[in-house]
């Protein structure tokens, strides 16, 4: 939930370090801070708020070697003397992770005489590797040793002023590469915080500790024994993590769906016919084998894997559920081997979800499939199935074009497990992937609907409250509209299925609570307008996305958007794109911090 970059360099490194911690910054900026090596001491600089107060504060330090970081609160409030670099003696540390089990170690450390100026855990990482370095003078083995005593997740870069040429950095749970290059050698939390410098990256594996110098680089496993990590070469491109011209990232993401979509796609090219092994090798057997569905997942990547239930069991006939990672961890479950277990995950390092799916094959159920849109993340490396969504790199918080593309990966799955249980006819599979391939060009028709959105937004702006509701696949549409509402326009959204609306919230309903309705001309669209009709009889006001032929009468409680084209079983991944095109502009008119609103990060590696 924080970000690192490290470099050491035979030139100056300092721009590389706050450039790549500006595009770290989604995984954290309530603070952030760098430490250099300049004549053979330790210079630290740390500001509350974002990278740009540090760079700010940097000034015209320039070193050849340092580590700097942005962070997301976890241990301590956001101030100073809570930001990293942490420093014990000589030696700088930052750090992405959570130490369990810092209060045994800091008050050993206190007992040595070390002084404690954070509330953080990391703090403890410091010292510790401090008084290792005491009787084991080569930062590598210190760090090495203090590693084996951490228990938790990290990832963690060090310096020490007596060694200016080199940076330890070593993982654990969270995710860490380093980038090569002739001029320099470099660490980083993902890969696009090194794209300015390098495309030649090497992704650490747990357990790994890596020692960095200007000519070369060095990889140990804790135990000491030396290991090769293969070089990939990165392919995402510089720009895909500019802005260009789009004011946010958000916006970007949402006008890039309808490209995400088509490389997602490309898996399926122009065949006719739907191959099992899209998912990976071995996949035909296990996807035969298999006797229900059970996906894990958080956030907006669990409403994928709600969309899905409803096309798994109608289209596959494949009973699914769909469990919020944090609680299926710790809940006592029935297992049962012959079940899928599908982890979805934009990051694919979501430690909720990595640690259900860990849960899941502690439990003896092996047949895992990975949807992520990150190729080397935790995730996929421990499924035995992968399927890769190619939505780019998505920098908004909020998400957007992660969350449409794993719908079309899910909807490639129901294909596939409807066609190994033969309930999939060839003219109707052809069928479904033509829909499959024409929706770039349906969803270039919703985005084409962004004015009238924006003029709907403007009416938002002065509410506390709103209602979504939907029926059926669209109900989960319903609560990512919501929840893309309240992330980033901190408007308090709820959603319901339509038909639970007399149960409850209608006694919310009123002329101050808009009630936001996703309406396809599907066949639960009659029963919809009832309980529409229920909330224009409260006074309440309709705020309708229906489809071209979905008949609802316009007046003046009841507002339409017509979407321009009726997408049958795929309609979810079109009906969602207007709820995220409010939810930006209604954040726009609040004046918020789009891309990273209050107290949330992207990738959260923290439980
Ligand atoms: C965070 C992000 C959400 C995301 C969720 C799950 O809360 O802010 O946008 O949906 O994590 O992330 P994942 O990477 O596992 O999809």
């Amino acid at each position: 939930m924080c970000g690192i970059v490290a470099a050491t360099a035979g030139n100056n490194i300092v721009p590389v370090l706050i450039e790549g911690l500006k595009k770290l910054e989604y995984r954290g900026y309530d603070s952030a801070g760098l430490a250099v090596i300049a004549g053979n001491e330790i210079e630290r600089t740390r500001a509350v708020g974002r990278v740009a107060e540090l760079e700010a504060a940097a000034g015209q330090i320039a070193a050849t070697t340092g580590i700097a970081h942005t962070r997301w609160a976890t241990h301590g409030v956001p101030a100073e003397r809570n930001a990293h670099p942490h420093v014990s003696g000589g030696i700088a540390v930052v750090h992405n992770g959570i130490i369990e089990n810092y209060e045994a170690l800091r008050s050993e450390l206190t007992d040595q005489g070390y002084v404690f100026t954070s509330d953080t855990d990391t703090e403890s990482i410091a010292h510790l590797i401090e008084a290792t370095l005491q009787t084991n003078g080569n930062l590598f083995a210190a760090v090495r040793l203090a590693c084996q005593r951490l228990i938790g997740a990290y990832a963690i870069a060090v310096i020490d002023q007596t060694q200016p040429d080199r940076v330890v950095v070593a993982r654990e749970g969270s995710p860490l590469l380093l980038g090569l290059s002739d001029s320099g050698n470099y660490a980083a939390s993902d890969a696009s915080a090194l794209l300015q410098v390098t495309r030649n990256m090497v992704y650490l594996e747990n357990g790994d500790i890596a020692e960095l110098t200007a000519s070369g680089i060095r990889i140990s496993r804790l135990d000491g024994t030396p290991v090769k990590r293969p070089v990939h070469v990165s392919e995402l491109s510089a720009d895909a993590v500019e802005l260009g011209n789009y004011r946010h990232y958000m916006q970007k993401e949402i006008f890039e769906q309808p490209e995400a979509l088509a490389n997602t796609l490309e898996a399926v090219g122009g065949s006719k016919t739907i191959q099992p092994g899209i998912f990976g090798a071995g996949a035909a057997g296990m996807l035969a084998g298999i006797d229900s569905v059970l996906i894990l997942a958080c956030g907006t990547s669990a409403h994928s894997g709600y969309t899905a239930r409803y096309w798994l069991e109608a289209i596959a006939g494949v009973p699914c559920n769909v469990e919020i990672a944090s609680e299926y961890r710790y809940r006592t479950s029935v297992p049962n081997p012959r079940q899928l277990v599908v982890a979805i995950s934009q990051s694919g390092e979501t430690a909720d979800t990595l640690a259900a799916l860990r849960h899941a094959k502690s439990l003896g159920q092996e047949n895992t499939l990975a949807i992520c849109n990150v190729p080397e993340s935790a995730i996929v490396r421990e499924c035995a199935l992968r399927f890769i969504t190619r939505a780019g790199p998505e920098i908004g918080v909020a998400s957007t074009k992660a969350f449409t593309t794993q719908l079309a990966a899910l909807f490639l799955l129901t294909l596939v497990l409807a066609k190994v249980r033969q309930r999939l006819a060839p003219p109707q599979e052809n069928c479904f992937l033509d829909q499959l391939r024409h929706l770039p060009v349906a969803v270039n028709k919703v985005l084409a609907l962004e004015p009238a959105i924006e003029a709907w937004a403007e009416r938002f702006a002065d509410k506390q409250h709103a209602l979504f509701l939907g029926r059926g696949r669209h109900y989960p549409i319903a609560l990512e509209g919501a929840l893309k509402l309240k992330e980033i326009s901190y408007i308090h959204a709820e959603a319901y299925p339509a038909g639970e609306l007399k149960h409850g919230p209608l006694a919310l309903v009123d002329a101050n609570m808009p009630v936001i309705s996703v309406a396809p001309n599907d066949d639960l669209l009659d029963k919809l307008k009832s309980n529409l009709k229920e909330v224009q009889a409260r006074g309440g006001e309709l705020y309708v996305f229906a489809d071209e032929d979905s008949q609802i009468p316009e007046s003046d409680a009841v507002h339409i958007l017509r979407l321009p084209e009726h997408y049958g079983e795929l309609s979810p991944i079109l009906h969602v794109i207007p709820l995220q095109l409010l939810s930006y502009h209604v954040a726009l008119v609040k004046g918020t911090d789009v891309d990273k609103p209050r107290n949330l990060a992207k990738s959260v590696t923290v439980e």
